[in-house]
């Protein structure tokens, strides 16, 4: 696992952004893996700078996002499917037929998980997964643990930590849900390269425990030292503990 530290959110944007240039200049059809929160804001925003001077095309990629809330529908501010339209698709030439984002509706939201694995085994494989990383080491909703780690997309109750800290997206946080979603571990250590992200030193301990614990559902984000194309792009602040 290689560690890149730039020196603030801005330098981790632009140096993810890219990455993921790179990534659709040699495969122009390539399949990405995309995450929501607001560390990859400022990296969706060079990738659409980048479009818009005519730098990158979307209009062959296909994209899969890692998790959403289950109850909310895709016009819900709070949906991860409002945040990738209104902080990405809405701006770059992606068919937006070619985007999918699990979904949290419906009676039976477990079938929706399976379903979405069977999409991800046919679509030949994610060539570049963007990852956040919770203050709790989770990745997607996979929160931690102690002893398993969770393979398949799944649907998640969320840690009061991941409540508390995603609350503030909701105009009452008693509106958050209360269950997620997710791609599972095993979904994302498919990915044929990894690329997780971490700003500010809320995500300091995450890391330490990412780059130096033990691999460890303890810590979900740990998994990524035994993934064999796998970098963290991180700031100053997130890398504090790393020395
Ligand atoms: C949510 C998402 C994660 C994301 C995390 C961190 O829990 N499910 O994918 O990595 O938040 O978010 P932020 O980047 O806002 O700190």
């Amino acid at each position: 696992m290689q560690v890149i530290i730039c020196k603030n959110a801005q330098d981790v944007g632009e140096a993810a952004a890219m990455i993921f240039a790179s990534t659709i200049y040699a495969k122009p059809d390539c399949i990405l893996g995309l995450a929501t929160g607001s560390t990859p804001i400022p990296t969706y925003q060079k990738m659409i700078e980048l479009y818009k001077r005519g730098l990158l095309d979307f209009s062959k990629v296909r994209s899969y996002n890692l998790d959403e809330y289950v109850g909310l529908s895709g016009d819900h501010p709070c949906s991860y499917r409002y945040f990738m339209n209104t902080e990405l698709f809405d701006h770059v030439n992606i068919d937006k037929a070619n985007t999918h984002v699990p979904s949290g509706l419906g009676a039976d939201p477990e079938a929706n998980a399976r379903e979405y694995d069977k999409m991800l085994a046919a679509c030949g494989g994610i060539d570049l997964q963007l990852l956040g990383i919770g203050r709790n080491g989770h990745i997607g909703f996979n929160e931690p643990n102690d002893d398993h780690f969770v393979y398949n997309t799944n649907i998640i109750t969320l840690t009061e930590s991941t409540r508390e800290a995603n609350a503030k997206y909701f105009d009452k946080p008693e509106d958050m849900p209360a269950k997620a979603i997710s791609m599972g571990v095993g979904g994302i250590m498919a990915a044929k390269r990894v690329l997780l992200l971490a700003t500010g030193s809320s995500k300091a301990q995450a890391i330490h425990d990412t780059v130096l614990g033990p691999v460890s559902p303890k810590c979900p984000a740990s998994i990524l030292q035994t993934h064999p194309n796998a970098q963290i792009i991180c700031d100053e602040e997130a890398a504090a503990l790393l020395k």
